[in-house]
């Protein structure tokens, strides 16, 4: 039963029928409708699902001048069954709290962001593509609203949730280099909050990196540079004598990702040994040095997992061994697959039928 009464305008008819699926372009194509609810400084109010489209706000509105703006992103699959799921939505809930917590933004009901999204995908669902390598994108987002422009937490927020379809995000294995200058986070920052500004600030660095043709960066620790800390999207994993690497994310800086948990979770059910812990970049440098690194990769919503091909550190360029020899990341990508579109046994509970 909902617990909340969400109204519903339909748009007429759907646009599903006109997508060009060959071509999608990542995150520029939304489907028919949005959730969104807004926070009028004491009550989340009005929850509705309305057909996508532009909005007017006050040009003195928080978001834009001091940057409470933080955002989520999840999936949502269709398998051969023709049912549409979705995965681990109630870590994203959980984490859009966190970071609205930690940029001093109302927090929102977690069953109120789950019910919207249900309600917005049992609409839209002609919007999940039933192919391999199709998904359909979920960006739930929260801004503050308020008019003002005293620097003050705002009164009023609005939360959103936007879907767009898509196809796999990167093709193929991916060339990274280390970042031993800039930084994304820093202890007592907002690293570990999926707040909008973390990604501002990264682009600059990562348009450098792109431009010497890597397509991401890997960051380090912003006091010593030493320490391996994650990609830009994408949580950083290595095998180094049979035992799965990745930083620990008890720090601020890091991003605690759902990718990343769930990986974690299978390794551990699989008997593969793991360390979480701070890492240092030499480690891994000395590890694709003598071969005791097996593999290497990326782990996010965007791409599951991102295999990386070659990686510079500092002045050298290193080549883990070929990806088709990476068992651990192969299988573990083929059963988060598996399980997300209802083919293995989702024996965690991780997924969320659609009714
Ligand atoms: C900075 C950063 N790290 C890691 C991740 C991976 O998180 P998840 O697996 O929840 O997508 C993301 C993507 O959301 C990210 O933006």
């Amino acid at each position: 039963m909902s617990a909340y009464s969400i109204r519903t305008e339909v748009k007429h008819p759907s646009a599903a029928s006109a997508v060009d699926w060959e071509n999608l372009t990542f995150g520029r194509t939304f489907s028919d409708h949005m959730f969104v609810v807004d926070f009028d400084g004491q009550n989340w109010v009005d929850p509705r699902v309305v057909p996508y489209g532009p909005m007017s706000f006050d040009p003195a509105m928080s978001a834009i001048h001091y940057g409470q703006s933080i955002f989520e992103g999840l999936k949502a699959y269709k398998g051969a069954d023709g049912k549409v799921r979705v995965f681990r939505p109630e870590m994203n809930a959980r984490r859009l709290n966190h970071s609205a917590t930690r940029m001093c933004m109302a927090t929102l009901p977690e069953p109120l962001f789950l019910e919207g999204l249900y309600k917005l995908l049992a609409l839209d669902s002609d919007w999940v593509y039933p192919a391999e390598g199709y998904s359909l994108y979920i960006r739930p987002f929260m801004f503050a609203t308020e008019a003002y422009l005293g620097i003050k937490p705002s009164d009023t927020y609005r939360f959103m949730i936007l879907t767009s379809p898509v196809k796999a995000y990167y093709q193929g294995a991916i060339r990274v280099k280390v970042e031993r200058h800039y930084t994304r986070a820093a202890s007592g920052g907002t690293g570990s909050a999926k707040a909008a500004g973390n990604y501002a600030a990264s682009l600059y660095p990562a348009k450098l990196a792109q431009e010497q043709g890597f397509r991401q960066l890997i960051w380090t620790d912003a006091a010593s540079h030493e320490y391996l800390e994650e990609s830009g999207t994408m949580n950083l994993f290595f095998m180094k004598n049979g035992v799965l690497h990745t930083p620990t994310t008890e720090s601020d800086t890091i991003l605690s990702g759902v990718t990343r948990d769930s990986i974690l979770c299978l390794a551990k059910s699989w008997g593969v040994p793991v360390e979480t812990r701070r890492i240092k970049v030499t480690e891994l440098q000395e590890g694709l040095r003598d071969g005791s690194v097996t593999e290497l990769f990326g782990a996010g919503t965007a791409a599951t997992i991102a295999q990386i091909e070659s990686i510079r550190i500092d002045e050298e360029d290193f080549t883990p061994p070929p990806v088709e020899e990476r068992q651990f990341s192969n299988k573990v990508a083929k059963t988060l697959s598996g399980i997300k579109t209802g083919v293995l046994e989702d024996s965690f509970g991780w997924v969320q039928t659609i009714e």
